[in-house]
């Protein structure tokens, strides 16, 4: 049954594009009647397309979409009691801000009760009168704080009024939901924030549900009531800012939500975890040797003279935020962020530590082969701790090809520009069927030790770790014992690879 307070269910929607892209997948989720609810993640997670099937704009592929427990996925864009703000709204600049927002009055209908020649009542489609739109109008650039400025001419405002102005044109038809689509992109980061503030102003005002898209999490944690997270067009976590801040389900969730210092840990005996080359006691009991995500949010580490701390560091950064510090500290070859309200000098020798209950672990999902801190190397192989493996760089840049001379440098033909890529840091993905083991160690391959072999009906997943700790996962038909060396290889051509930064940060300009 459908729940009163429910007004939006999408239920198994997925979006399959033409050329067989899946944008959205297998989403599932109950919007409450009033709510403020922001889809939060990263650009092309498919977020756009999910508000577009809400709207109307898309059909889905799969599943369905239903307002107030009616399915409307088939039902026509002006059917549905919804109204959309977009990224790039545009306005009429050749009509006035009253003009604007009236627009779209002026061609609606609504069913109003006359009574013909014989008495007799019936509904009959009218337009509004001129004073009941003015009426709406009205009321909608007071919600906008515009009614001041209703003769403007759109060419005469600010970005921050425009956008006012395409948010009034949307609530004056009293939508039982407004789809606001990365509203405040255009904005400058001070007009954004006011911005915010305003929205939920006008939120409560309205008292209508609002379903707000963003990439930027400190706008999805300051005006939200409840947060979904997503990733590759599924959803990762739904819940209040709070539950979504304090208590991630995984590392993709926290790295996406503040700042947080994200390490690869190894479960090192009961509540107590390995990582920055320390051991330190934890709250969670995981298997011991498990390889588990650490997350520790930069206020939670406690800064301390050298030597008293878990671990030692140097401060190489630091950015004063008003209230507190903004450290970096450098712990070996790993940096560790931390918020602190004692002033301290770049070069400082200090230590750390971090209360149990602080160090949140996390099962890692062993979905592929994940590394964070890759780096590319002078020959434009990828470096993984201390092992180089070959790669493509040109999937950095699509239509890229390697110079032929210096292998880590990549060339766009169509601009001439030239990527010089050594010393890069990267992350680097890929499937475990791209990764193969020999126990032939007469051949090339990284060093490894076999720690799991698991059958899993048709075909072991093996995990070897090397001297470094780095894990690879691979499947293969063939089983191998635990504790067994083996060299571990991957297939160059299906390694994914991201840089840390935009690869324009390494054009050669000579
Ligand atoms: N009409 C389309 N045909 C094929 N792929 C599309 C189409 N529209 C969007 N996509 C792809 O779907 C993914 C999700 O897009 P979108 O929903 O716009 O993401 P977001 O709004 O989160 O940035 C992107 O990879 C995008 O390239
Ligand atoms: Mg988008």
């Amino acid at each position: 049954m459908e729940q009163n307070d429910t007004i939006i269910s999408l239920r198994h929607v997925t979006k399959r594009f033409k050329d067989g892209f899946v944008a959205v997948e297998d989403f599932n989720l109950d919007i409450k009647r009033g709510e403020f609810v922001t889809l939060l993640g990263p650009s092309g997670c498919g977020k756009t397309t999910t508000l577009r099937m809400i709207a109307g704009f898309d059909i889905p592929s799969e599943g369905e979409i239903l307002l107030n427990g009616q399915d409307i996925s088939k039902l026509p864009p002006y059917k549905r009691p919804v109204n959309t703000v977009f990224q790039h709204y545009a306005l009429f600049p050749n009509l006035d801000v009253y003009e604007n927002v009236a627009f779209g009055l002026k061609m609606k209908k609504v069913p109003v009760t006359v009574k013909d020649r014989h008495g007799n009542e019936k509904i009959k489609m009218k337009h509004l009168s001129a004073k009941e739109i003015d009426e709406k109008v009205a009321r909608a650039l007071e919600i906008v704080d515009m009614e001041e400025l209703e003769d403007r001419d759109i060419s005469s405002l600010s970005g921050g009024q425009q956008q006012r102005v395409a948010i009034a044109r949307a609530i004056v038809n009293e939508p039982q939901v407004l789809l606001l689509d990365e509203p405040l992109s255009a904005l400058d980061h001070k007009k954004r924030l006011d911005m915010q503030l305003e929205l939920k102003e006008m939120h409560e005002k309205l008292g209508i549900t609002f379903l707000y898209v963003t990439h930027d999490q400190e706008e999805a944690l300051s005006m939200s009531n409840t947060i979904v997270v997503m990733k590759d067009g599924a959803i990762m976590q739904v819940g209040t800012p709070e539950n979504i801040y304090n208590e991630p389900v995984n590392a993709y969730v926290a790295d996406f939500i503040g700042e947080s210092n994200i390490y690869d840990a190894t479960v090192s005996g009961k509540k107590e975890v390995r990582f920055l080359g320390a051991k330190w006691e934890c709250v969670d009991d995981f298997p011991i040797n498990e390889k588990v995500d650490v997350v520790i949010r930069p206020e939670d580490v406690v800064l301390d003279e050298k030597g008293k701390g878990n671990v030692n560091g140097k401060i190489v950064s630091s950015v004063f935020k008003g209230e507190d510090y903004c450290y970096v500290v450098k712990v070996g070859k790993s940096e560790l962020e931390v918020r602190d309200h004692v002033a301290r000098a770049i070069g400082t020798e200090v230590s750390a530590r971090v209360l149990p209950e602080n160090i949140q672990v996390m099962h890692k999902e062993l979905v592929e082969n994940e590394f964070r801190d890759c780096e590319i190397d002078k020959d434009g192989e990828l470096l993984i701790g201390d092992d180089s493996l070959p790669c493509d760089l040109t999937v950095l840049l699509k239509g890229s090809v390697l110079d032929e001379e210096d292998h880590s440098v990549i060339i766009d033909p169509k601009t001439g520009k030239k990527y010089a890529l050594a010393g890069a840091e990267c992350q680097a993905r890929f499937d475990f069927d791209a990764v193969s083991f020999t126990d032939d160690l007469g051949e090339e391959g990284i060093e490894a030790t076999v720690i799991t072999s698991v059958w899993l009906g048709d075909h072991y997943q093996i995990l070897a770790r090397t001297e470094e700790e780095d894990d690879y996962i691979a499947v293969t038909p063939y089983q191998y014992a635990e504790g067994e060396i083996v060299r571990v290889k991957v297939d160059p051509k299906k390694i994914r690879l991201r840089l840390k930064k935009g690869i324009d940060e390494y054009e050669l300009r000579d």
